[in-house]
């Protein structure tokens, strides 16, 4: 079996691993808008990637019955460009919106709304969803593409955030963005633009990150006695 893991020459392992290490957050903030450049294509290209996520079931038929976005996948994403992150940006100000949001709608080049397909339920659910396994089976597989998109675009070079969305998750935003109330945001994904040589904007990390803790704190060797 040892042979399954040792080096393939036609994947760059190395690539992988260095990918994975350097996906950090990061948050680009501004009080003005930065200029919006048109990044459609390259953003197609990570959407590409992040659909080969693993997925155990088929989203529940009540999903389905829609002419765009017809998929059985789990997850759906809902792309915004500059040019439509500025006017949500302008939108949720409007509203009297003092969070970082529309601060990271003034630079972001794109910004992803991804959301995830729970099951309907006929009984009534107390929380946001019903609590079983196919459920979390679906919020997994959504997670599992948001991680690829993450790692397409650290490898790159693109500084990416998943925020769990603030106001961009309220009905009204939902509403406004066409995005069917019947399914829940797992995150809102912005992608920034390279800012080194700007003073205008500030760019901001996590404390968690570093809190990770060794290996030997979450993950063990298990024996089974035979
Ligand atoms: C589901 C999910 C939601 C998140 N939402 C937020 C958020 O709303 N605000 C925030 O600052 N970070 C958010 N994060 C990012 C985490 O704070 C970040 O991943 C963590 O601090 C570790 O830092 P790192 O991503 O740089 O490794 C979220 C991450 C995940 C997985």
């Amino acid at each position: 079996m040892a042979s399954d893991l040792s080096p393939n020459p036609a994947s760059d392992a190395t690539t992988v691993d260095r990918v994975q290490l350097e996906r950090r957050t990061t948050k680009v903030l501004a009080e003005d808008d930065l200029p919006e450049i048109d990044h459609r294509a390259q953003i197609d290209d990570l959407i590409v990637g992040a659909g080969w996520a693993p997925f155990h079931r088929a989203a529940h038929q009540a999903h389905l019955d829609r002419d765009d976005l017809p998929s059985i996948l789990p997850w759906r994403f809902y792309m915004l460009d500059a040019g439509a992150c500025r006017r949500l940006r302008a939108f949720l100000l409007e509203r009297g919106d003092v969070t970082k949001i529309p601060k990271m709608l003034a630079t972001a080049d794109a910004m992803i709304q991804v959301t995830w397909l729970p099951n309907p339920s006929t009984e009534p659910v107390s929380g946001l969803f019903k609590a079983d396994l196919a459920n979390m089976e679906h919020i997994a597989a959504a997670s599992a593409a948001v991680q690829n998109l993450l790692l397409a675009a650290t490898a790159r070079g693109i500084a990416n955030y998943w925020s769990s969305g603030g106001a961009l998750r309220s009905p009204e935003l939902f509403e406004k963005l066409g995005i069917p109330a019947s399914e829940i945001l797992l995150g809102s994904i912005f992608f920034f633009p390279q800012t080194a040589d700007r003073d205008d904007v500030e760019v901001r990390h996590t404390k968690l990150r570093d809190q990770r803790g060794p290996i030997e704190h979450w993950a063990r060797w298990v024996d089974v006695d035979g």
